[in-house]
């Protein structure tokens, strides 16, 4: 067997569980639970397939428009779901938080916190879950970091560089995002790591997040494969 171009960091944006829900007649939480259980599926399959970061959109900042039930019930649901981010961390996983955290109630924060902590060190597989999430505001704060050393005289307008926004998002220690999959058939990024975006290729699917397998995934590191990654040279 040839070897394959496998896609170092992948993001995922997990769409399309409301409608599944809906689909069956069910609450659209009903399609988060099912769709909480794909996503811990799916860290195992990237880790099997040879993937080295995963970033799953889990929560974006805009989702707070939604019916405060609906919030709350994805809010009980991570609560839920930090056990198993705790035993994939066992497993020489280390865990990323993005996103703006501070907004979510204490004990999640302090949980989240004390994960990303206590797997620091865990080189096998880098896990990174989106949660309140937008990469608008990722480069607002960047943005105002640079700012500030500006401010502070520590910096001059000419020193910004790309690297230097690079360093100042979430993503600085993860590899360059390769790949972004969309299921649920929408075709958009929906704020979803705009600036690392850039030259990643995109896999839009048809299928709806909480019915995602792993022949899905496997499919879409097939495209990626046979992809031409230009970069602007010919
Ligand atoms: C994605 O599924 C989960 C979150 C945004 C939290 P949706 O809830 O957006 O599902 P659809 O798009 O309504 O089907
Ligand atoms: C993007 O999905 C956010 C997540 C999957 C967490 P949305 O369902 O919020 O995106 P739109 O509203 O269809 O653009
Ligand atoms: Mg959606």
């Amino acid at each position: 067997m040839e070897d394959k171009i496998i896609p170092q960091h992948v993001g995922i944006i997990m769409d399309g569980n409301g409608r599944w829900a809906k689909k069956r007649g069910l609450p659209r939480n009903m399609g988060h639970k099912q769709g909480a259980a794909v996503f811990k599926k799916t860290i195992s399959w990237c880790r099997e397939l040879g993937v080295k970061c995963a970033t799953f959109y889990a929560f974006s900042t805009e989702n707070w428009k939604r019916p405060a039930e609906e919030v709350e019930g994805i809010m009980n649901l991570l609560r839920q779901y930090i056990k198993d981010i705790r035993e994939a961390a066992r497993e020489n996983v280390r865990i990323i938080i993005i996103g703006d955290i501070s907004r979510f109630a204490e004990d999640i924060q302090a949980d989240l916190e004390e994960i990303q902590n206590d797997s620091c060190a865990n080189d096998g597989f880098i896990v990174s879950i989106a949660l309140n999430y937008g990469g608008r505001a990722e480069l607002v704060k960047a943005m105002r970091e640079l700012g500030e050393l500006i401010a502070a005289g520590a910096l001059v307008p000419d020193d910004i560089t790309e690297e230097l926004i690079d360093k100042r998002l979430y993503t600085s220690e993860m590899p360059p995002l390769d790949l972004v999959i969309r299921p649920s058939g929408e075709q958009r990024l929906s704020n979803f790591l705009i600036w690392q975006a850039a030259y990643a290729e995109f896999v839009f699917m048809d299928v709806l997040w909480p019915d995602f397998t792993k022949k899905d995934l496997e499919y879409a590191l097939e495209q990626f494969a046979s992809r031409n990654r230009r970069y602007g040279g010919i």
